[in-house]
């Protein structure tokens, strides 16, 4: 263990869960302070209405028939044949083959440390921090001398999601990361308000969130990795909420809701803002979710009456000209401003796909995909070559989502089948998740306290939204459901639930693992109380949700699901992990990014440790008798959040993202309450970590 313990300075206020204040603030604008935007009537077991639903979806699924779709996409679907060419073959999204192996690191204990912590055995470094050079010749970060030009060629700030995508063997690769938020008071010297701030100091906050690739390679035969330096990095590029240009694709594209002053056709959109996690397609793209957009836009207030239901219900204030902690962009760009540009957050709330060996591509948020605030998405090949992408809503009491694609999945390398890939996500059809129980109502008390049964598990169906061009929500288009999903949602009486994160199929098995992280309003005054899928009151620990398909068939319309793992202290009678001995269980609290190892292996990070500790990265095999066995794998410094986490396909590298280390209420650049990873202040930054003796991690 590397441990180099630091004095916490004594600062911080509590915020939600085990977030301080300061990240409640800037990374979702104080979410957890505001209302429930969603005020749906969805009762809990709706059954009678949803099997209604489905009836109604069936019926008109049949007479639509199969809608057939040519290989022409959009322009901006196109690689170069070179780029398809270093593609290569072993990406995710297909079944792997293999034995399941037992994780074999030693569990970390919890710790307040200003470190980065990994078990004995492994080793760390820091392969990316904020303000690393990205663009051949940008300069290094000076804070004193920054600049939005300079922030657009430099790794942006708090990174989120991270992907490795093999380039040229096994000895080169890209890394690609999400810029989720910026915190100005521990961005810039002598930071007194977001209302002070210049306006090119606003330009470079745009610039510091986005999409960075960076291409990596391997340190001598190890699993440790760096970014390649020198002056030809074909592949290096920065996507930014300030200047990059993106596509619209999908039924939505065009549509009134997407027209702007700026952009009278609808079809283009500056910029990709709070970028938080997302997946790696078995076509070698990145998706990426935009999440809590809401946060950056004024004018609420201003905007057409008939609008601002739909704002609200995506946490848009509707009654303030400047809502608390608004980070003031309009400022700098009055798109920003909905007084003036009503339709500018309908821009927002997408999911991203960029294509990082294409470097001249144009970015393009699928409008098929739905808008919400979208955490991330998954993709696996179902068995019928159909892709499908898992995804979910996070916030309190919202929705767990798929999209199954129109057009099949094209195996290979090839140029051809690349193109063709490139258009998967542009047409197909969107399902919610209504979620049901199969013990008695009476038995889920809010405690924790498992069924007579034994389990917290039932049934569910994907309720269509959705499909090609046809609406499946009575009173609303196409392109209303895919601009407004979190009302369609609450139309077909979709299951509330606690804060859907990361979804993610695993692709030994094609189940799928949700992350719920936590719901505080749980059963609390008048919000909804508990059901099975979402069994504790106050739910401050959070738990997680496994999904395996009706015939494990990804494609399917039902599904059985149950709960594996409900955190917290294993101490705590609330907790379950799988039936496992919970002496030997690790505590967790918080469950965010899920990830998998080749071994099929569950990998866990987490944010908000409600429990006091760091947060941190856990592992636990998900099949066989040792499901449930959960280990710490490594905790992050004060105040950071572990993201990420991305484990390579020979799991000799386990890449995680340290997003905000010393965010803590009181702190700033000149005062900071972390000091990792250079010993001045705190920088996010990507970490990679591997095995001293080089052998695999878990196996
Ligand atoms: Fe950006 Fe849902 O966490
Ligand atoms: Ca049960
Ligand atoms: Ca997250």
């Amino acid at each position: 263990m590397t441990e180099r313990p630091r004095l916490l300075p004594l600062l911080g206020q509590a915020g939600h869960s085990g977030r301080d204040s300061m990240t409640c603030l800037y990374r979702c604008g104080n979410a957890c302070d505001h209302p429930v935007p969603n005020k749906s009537d969805n009762p809990y077991l709706g059954d009678v209405v949803n099997a209604e639903m489905s009836r109604r979806g069936v019926v008109r699924a049949g007479a639509v028939g199969a809608l057939v779709l040519g290989l022409g996409g959009t322009a901006a679907a196109t690689a170069s044949p070179a780029a398809a060419a270093e593609v290569a073959p072993a990406m995710p999204g297909t079944l792997k083959k293999g034995k399941a192996g037992p994780l074999t690191f030693k569990a970390i204990p919890p710790n307040r440390l200003d470190n980065l912590i990994v078990p004995n055995g492994y080793d760390s470094a820091v392969v990316m921090r904020w303000g690393d050079p990205v663009l051949p010749g940008a300069p290094g970060l000076d804070v004193t001398k920054q600049t939005a030009k300079r922030q657009s060629a430099q790794f942006g700030y708090n990174n989120d999601f991270v992907g490795v995508l093999p380039l040229r063997g096994d000895r080169r690769a890209l890394l690609v990361v999400n810029h989720e938020y910026t915190n100005e008071e521990l961005m810039f010297p002598g930071f007194t308000s977001l209302e002070a701030l210049t306006v090119d100091q606003v330009e470079v906050a745009m610039a510091a969130h986005g999409l960075s690739v960076v291409e990596l390679e391997r340190v001598d035969g190890t699993g440790q990795w760096q970014p390649v330096r020198g002056r030809h990095l074909p592949y290096n590029r920065r996507i930014t909420a300030l200047a990059t240009s993106f596509a619209f694709t999908g039924p939505a594209a065009g549509s009134a809701w997407l027209r702007t002053a700026a952009d009278p056709k609808g079809t283009t959109a500056i910029g990709t803002l709070n970028n938080c996690s997302g997946g790696v397609t078995p076509w070698g793209t990145v998706l990426s979710g935009e999440e809590n957009f809401n946060q950056y836009f004024v004018g609420g207030d201003g905007a057409p009456e008939a609008l601002k239901p739909k704002l609200a219900r995506y946490g848009i204030s509707t009654t303030a000209r400047v809502p608390a902690g608004s980070r003031r962009w309009e400022r700098a760009q009055e798109r920003f401003d909905l007084a003036k540009h009503p339709h500018e957050a309908h821009r927002f709330g997408w999911i991203v796909e960029v294509d990082p060996f294409d470097p001249e591509s144009r970015p393009r948020k699928h409008t098929a995909l739905g808008r919400l605030k979208h955490e991330g998405a998954n993709v696996i090949v179902a068995k019928n070559g159909k892709v499908v992408a898992y995804m979910g809503d996070d916030e309190r009491f919202d929705y767990l989502y798929k999209f199954v694609s129109d057009k099949k999945y094209l195996p290979g390398d090839s140029a051809y089948a690349r193109r063709h890939n490139l258009t998967l996500l542009e047409s197909g059809t969107l399902y919610v998740a209504k979620v049901t129980g199969d013990s008695p109502a009476g038995e889920i008390d809010g405690s924790g306290k498992l069924p007579s049964d034994g389990a917290f598990d039932g049934t569910g169906t994907w309720i269509k939204l959705v499909s090609g061009n046809r609406s499946y929500v009575p009173g609303m288009t196409a392109a209303d459901v895919l601009t407004f999903t979190r009302l369609a949602g609450d139309a077909v009486l979709a299951t509330k639930m606690d804060r859907p994160e990361d979804v993610q199929p695993s692709l030994r098995t094609g189940k799928v693992y949700a992350a719920m992280t936590n719901n505080s309003n749980r059963g609390v005054g008048t919000n909804p109380g508990p059901d099975e899928a979402n069994p504790r009151n106050a739910n401050k620990h959070g738990h997680i949700f496994e999904l395996v398909e009706q015939g494990g068939d990804n494609t399917a319309e039902s599904f059985t699901w149950s709960l594996p793992i409900v955190c917290g202290d294993p101490a705590d009678p609330s907790t379950y992990f799988a039936g496992y001995d919970k002496a030997a269980v690790s505590p967790i609290s918080c469950p965010d990014n899920v990830a998998f190892d080749s071994a099929g292996n569950l990998w866990i990070s987490t944010d908000g440790n409600a429990l006091g500790a760091n947060d941190g990265l856990f592992a636990t095999a998900i099949e066989g008798s040792e499901r449930g066995h959960l280990k710490q794998f490594l905790t992050v410094p004060y105040g950071a959040e572990t993201c990420g986490p991305f484990i390579t396909g020979d799991d000799r590298s386990v890449f995680a993202a340290v997003q905000h280390p010393g965010e803590i209420t009181g702190a700033s650049l000149e005062k900071p309450a972390s000091t990792w990873p250079d010993g001045d202040f705190a920088k996010p930054a990507v970490v990679v970590t591997w095995r001293l003796d080089g052998g695999p991690v878990g196996s």
